[in-house]
């Protein structure tokens, strides 16, 4: 059985790519939602979870959990073998790395496996979609359309994908009586 702890604050077409991918190699894989009191998130852990079981409620070998405290406690405690995490370019790599033998320092019968999402999703994070999201940018290729319309309830709408406002002549009088 393996873990993917994250923040998953939103969860990205990424992550599911990821996910997939863990289904199919482990038996078991536990999605691990990191309950971070440094952070102030965009979605709740709660919220996260939620749509995070939404998401992945077709897979019969994948469940979502929530943890607090040191991964390697969490994996301990739930008698995982391994840690999932994904690895987009070479520039994750040497976090990922120092995180990975850390972990092994800490807890040496633990293994870390990296796996790569599909490269068009490798330029996805979940900063840049809060980012553009926040702004009333576009995410609908970064995420899925659950997390889109969650994003939209949060933020509203995105700009760019509104019908320019046309007065209509009756309201464009109005507005000039006004
Ligand atoms: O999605 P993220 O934010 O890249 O995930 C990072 C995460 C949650 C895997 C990492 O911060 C973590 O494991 N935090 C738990 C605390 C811990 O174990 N710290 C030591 C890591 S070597």
């Amino acid at each position: 059985m393996a873990i993917y702890p994250g923040s998953f604050d939103p969860p990205t077409k990424g992550h599911l790519d990821l996910i997939a991918r863990g289904s199919r190699i482990f038996d078991e894989l536990v999605v691990a939602i990191l309950r971070n009191p440094e952070k102030a998130p965009l979605f709740s852990v709660e919220e996260r979870k939620e749509m995070i079981e939404l998401l992945t409620s077709g897979y019969k070998n994948v469940r979502v959990d929530t943890f607090e405290g040191l991964t390697v406690d969490y994996a301990t405690r739930v008698r995982a073998t391994a840690v999932l995490r994904g690895i987009r370019a070479i520039s994750d790599y040497e976090y990922e790395l120092q995180m990975a033998l850390m972990n092994r320092k800490l807890q040496p019968s633990l293994e870390t496996v990296f796996m790569m999402p599909a490269e068009h999703y490798s330029y996805v994070s979940s900063r840049l979609v809060r980012e553009i999201a926040a702004m009333g940018g576009p995410v609908g290729a970064l995420v899925p359309g659950l997390i889109e319309q969650r994003l939209r309830a949060k933020f509203g709408a995105p700009k760019r994908s509104k019908a320019p406002a046309v007065a209509s002549k009756r309201g464009r009088k109005r507005n000039l009586q006004s």
